[in-house]
């Protein structure tokens, strides 16, 4: 719903050249609107609520701090995850909240919520959020799933040198006190075949990589994409194994990818060929590409992700953990990483950025753009000579609410409106023009009576 000239406009990483194009995009759009003077947006408040107040764990970073305190918040700072406890005490002052990995948001902790209007994990996963639950209360969660994709992508372009050039076995063997000059079995990239699988976010990303270093790129998806540069897309998941010096892994977990790369899909790989999972651990059966590494059939290996991994730092990748541990450990010519691809300083800067941004936008405008567990509701923005209300209602989706909405909106002046639903729950952004003080507080009172309301703000 956002416009080319609205400056709320709001990149949806959707595909792979979508996302940049966006953001760089949404900069010309804001500095052009600037330089033509188009009408400012309206900064809104929130009706009949207190000042909002958000909650910080987990050392969320400074930058995310600064930008919500520009915004008005009141915001509350702590450097550790709290327990379910705590939570429960304390959760009822706030209606934001920042976590990362280590707060568990539960059901009795959404319940404890009463103010809560939304959730922004300043990380990848939303694991720790009971996703359902809050949805129920009408409480939108936010996260960042696609601000690492570049720090992955560039990881197996350093896998790819390293495993070519033997580099993990001549580093340990150097750190043995062992010196092995070898050519034999070690190769420049130029001119190999990478052949990608999931050509999304991390995919797209690493094709571009790759052709700079002279590499010819295959890819294969289960939808048709445009490739980017001189990659080429092919038809089956066989034809990539098959022509490529390189496979790589970039598909998302999922039934159909589970054990996608077995002993069938290793005995039609190239002999002498690399297979890099920086996926997930349960995309390659790791028994079988161990004994495809000891028959030589494969040159080599790197992993970043395990079917099962460590829920901390410590020495605890063992044949207790995965019971190949040991096997695999062994053999040459393999880098095993600890699921680091998506670990930069650059990565959770933009984690900061991207969570406190979509999240102090649905506490002011009442976007819901890259929710995880509520519908996309967009409207664009309102500017500042406009007298308008914005209507933010959640309710659950069921049969009427629309009719009994209408009623209520229908004696005025009803700018744009959306709505759209996910499973249980609905949500409708309308802007209503020429409103009074009464109007907005009987719009208020009337939408929040009706049966179906879960949350009903209004901003103006
Ligand atoms: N190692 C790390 O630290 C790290 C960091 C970030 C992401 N990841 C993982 O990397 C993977 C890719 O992430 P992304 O952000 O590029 O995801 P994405 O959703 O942008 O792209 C995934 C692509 O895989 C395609 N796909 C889905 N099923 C497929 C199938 N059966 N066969 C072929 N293609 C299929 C999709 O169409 C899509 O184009 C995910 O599993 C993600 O969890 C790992």
């Amino acid at each position: 719903m956002s416009t080319a000239s609205d400056p709320h406009s709001v990149a949806v990483s959707i595909s792979p050249t979508t996302s940049n194009l966006h953001s760089i995009f949404r900069k010309n759009s804001a500095s052009a609107s600037v330089a033509a003077s188009i009408r400012p947006p309206k900064v809104l408040h929130p009706f009949a609520t207190d000042e909002l107040r958000l909650l910080l764990l987990e050392n969320i970073s400074q930058g995310a701090v600064a930008h919500f305190k520009a915004q008005g918040f009141q915001v509350d700072w702590y450097p550790k995850a709290w327990s379910e406890d705590e939570l429960i005490q304390k959760i009822g002052q706030y209606h934001a909240i920042g976590i990362r990995s280590k707060t568990k948001i539960t059901e009795k902790v959404i319940k404890a919520a009463t103010k809560l209007l939304a959730i922004g994990c300043f990380c990848i996963g939303t694991n720790q959020v009971d996703l359902l639950t809050a949805a129920k209360a009408g409480v939108p969660v936010f996260n960042s799933p696609f601000s690492n994709s570049r720090s992955v992508a560039e990881l197996v372009i350093a896998e790819i040198v390293s495993l070519s050039r033997q580099l993990g076995d001549r580093s340990r063997e150097m750190h043995d006190g062992v010196w092995n000059k070898v050519s034999k079995g070690c190769w420049e990239v130029r001119g190999k075949t990478l052949g990608i699988v999931g050509y999304g976010h991390i995919g797209s990303q690493l094709s571009v990589l790759a052709e700079a270093f002279g590499m010819r790129v295959l890819f294969y998806d289960v939808i048709n994409i445009m490739p980017l540069g001189s990659a080429k897309q092919v038809e089956t998941l066989d034809k990539l194994l098959q022509e490529s010096d390189f496979v790589t892994l970039h598909v998302p977990e999922l039934p159909e990818t589970t054990g996608m790369i077995s002993t069938k899909q290793l005995a039609l790989m190239k002999n002498g060929a690399y297979l890099i999972n920086n996926a997930r651990g349960k995309v390659v059966d790791i028994p079988a590409l161990i004994a495809s590494l000891k028959s030589g059939h494969l040159a080599g290996a790197a992993l970043d992700v395990y079917p099962s991994e460590p829920g901390a730092n410590g020495p605890h990748f063992d044949d207790q953990l995965n019971n190949w541990a040991t096997a695999l450990r062994a053999l040459p010519n393999i880098i095993l990483t600890p699921h680091i691809g998506g670990s930069t300083e650059e990565a959770q800067q933009m984690i900061g950025e991207e969570v406190s941004q979509a999240l102090g936008r649905y506490l002011t405008t009442g976007s819901t753009i890259g929710a995880v567990n509520f519908p996309e509701v967009d409207l664009r923005a309102i500017s500042a000579d406009e007298n308008t209300v914005r209507v933010c209602h959640v309710h659950a989706n069921q049969p009427g609410v629309l009719r009994q909405v209408n009623e209520i909106l229908g004696s005025h002046n009803v700018e744009k409106q959306f709505s759209d639903s996910k499973g249980d729950i609905a949500y409708l952004m309308a802007d209503i023009a020429d409103v009074s003080q009464e109007d907005i507080q009987s719009i208020h009172d009337r939408i929040n009576k009706t049966s179906a309301n879960i949350i009903t703000r209004l901003l103006s």
